[in-house]
């Protein structure tokens, strides 16, 4: 079943939207033209990743400023591969929006 969460035309580069999907809190954010929906909790000590600071494909938790990598999930600086990457959800297209599909039960 699609879940709509944005209208295309509402996106741009630096967006973020803190978003229900399945129960649980998640950040819809475009950065360099990308767009992508991530559970809304840090891999260090689970704050919430809405208006952290997006700078190209990164993503900095305004928490403890760690910042992660939108293209592979990884903490970058001295803590790269010590702590657990960004939860990532594949987003669909469908028409002018997208959202996710959840399977219907
Ligand atoms: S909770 Fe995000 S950097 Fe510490």
């Amino acid at each position: 079943m699609f879940i709509p969460l944005a209208k295309l035309t509402d996106l741009y580069d630096g967006f973020q939207q803190a978003v229900m999907v399945a129960g649980k809190s998640h950040l819809l954010l475009q950065a360099d033209g990308q767009v992508y929906l991530v559970e809304n909790r840090c891999p260090h000590m689970d704050a919430p990743l809405l208006h952290g600071a997006i700078v190209g494909s990164t993503l900095r938790c305004k928490a403890h400023g760690i910042a992660f990598s939108l293209i592979t999930g990884g903490a970058e600086g001295p803590l790269a591969g010590s702590l657990d990457c960004l939860v990532f959800v594949d987003l669909v297209y469908e028409g002018d929006r997208l959202g996710v599909d959840i399977p219907s039960r």
